[in-house]
């Protein structure tokens, strides 16, 4: 607050830096109508995509959606056949080095050099940045940490992997593409990463992922976007995507259960009642006071709204 001014000037200053913080300034991705075939395959059939400056944007899809067809596009590695694609304020087709000084990227196959050490391959990769992190760095972030002379061709597919991250990372970009990061990482180094992606969105990095674990959305991203033969088919925040306010109940049905209020649409099997409703507090209460008349506790009780991943299937279900 800034008490000493006019309340029309303190109303203004404050709504501007609440549209920063909400990122309403100019998109660090801004991308309409793209469309990309290879042959007779329409890889991207008019895909709109936006991405805020500072926020973590999941891509999600089943094989062959098109997301690494998008995510090339906006590197500047791929060209487009037709649509409007803003990189920040930049088009990636043309690949100035201004463009490529501030992103970087992870490509979902990496290309090295199998002779290269880890070290070696991230100095190369720095060179082409004006201000990149130091070498060591990071090796460290990463967790590379002992393999800082390994040559690529000797380290095992998640340690590759692990090298490919540092090569995003390596320049210190503003806006960093990642396209499937944590493939083929073990539960401990996937967390890592999770960190490590975290901390790149504090340090205020916009960050664009492509991935198959619904997890690792649900804990990274701000909004997901899920795109199912090159279109994108539902977007949201990972809490609120595809999700209607429907839960689910559930709970062992007592041995000694008549008169029982389940309500209607509750079905029994293997000994577990269940119900899908969007009223869980109004549809539990007279079970509940049934089974606190009889000094009974309900076994396994749950209530539960709909994981990322039943949405996702859901969604995709149609596509497969
Ligand atoms: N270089 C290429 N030449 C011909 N077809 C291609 C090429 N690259 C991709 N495709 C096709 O374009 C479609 C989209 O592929 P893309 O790699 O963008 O999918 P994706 O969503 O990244 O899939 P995944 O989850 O398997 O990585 C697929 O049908 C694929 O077979
Ligand atoms: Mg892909």
């Amino acid at each position: 607050m800034l008490p000493m001014l006019p309340a029309m000037i303190t109303n203004s200053l404050e709504a501007a830096v609440a549209e920063r913080s909400q990122g309403r300034e100019e998109p660090a991705v801004m991308v309409r109508g793209l469309r990309k075939a290879y042959g007779a395959v329409q890889a991207v059939d008019g895909i709109d995509l936006t991405v805020r400056r500072g926020e973590v944007l999941a891509v999600l899809g089943p094989n062959g959606a098109g997301k690494t067809t998008t995510v090339e596009i906006l590197e500047g590695h791929r060209s487009a056949d037709a649509g409007e694609v803003q990189v920040l304020g930049f088009d990636p087709a043309l690949r100035e080095r201004a463009f490529r000084e501030r992103i970087g990227i992870v490509l979902q196959e990496g290309g090295l050099d199998p002779a290269i050490t880890v070290r070696e391959a991230i100095e190369l990769y720095s060179a082409a940045y004006p201000r990149p992190r130091d070498a060591r760095e990071v090796i460290d972030l990463v967790g590379l940490d002992g393999k800082a002379d390994a040559r690529a061709e000797t380290l095992s597919g998640g340690q590759r992997r692990r090298l490919d991250l540092a090569l995003g990372i390596a320049g210190d970009p503003d806006l960093i593409f990642l396209d499937e990061p944590t493939t083929g990482f073990d539960p401990a180094a996937r967390r890592q990463s999770w960190e490590l992606i975290s901390s790149l969105r504090s340090l205020g990095k916009t960050i664009l992922l492509t991935t198959h674990y619904m997890d690792e959305a649900q804990q990274l991203a701000d909004r997901v976007v899920v795109i199912a033969r090159g279109r994108v088919i539902a977007e949201g925040t990972p809490d609120s995507l595809g999700r209607d306010g429907h839960a689910v109940v559930s709970f062992r049905l007592p041995d000694f259960h008549d008169g029982l209020p389940l309500p209607s649409a509750a079905r029994v099997e293997r000994e577990t009642a269940s119900f899908t409703t969007t009223t869980p507090t109004r549809d539990l209460a007279p079970v509940l006071a049934w089974a606190a008349g009889r000094g009974m506790e309900l076994e396994n009780l749950t209530v539960a709204r709909p994981s990322l991943e039943d949405v996702y299937l859901q969604l995709t279900e149609e596509t497969r």
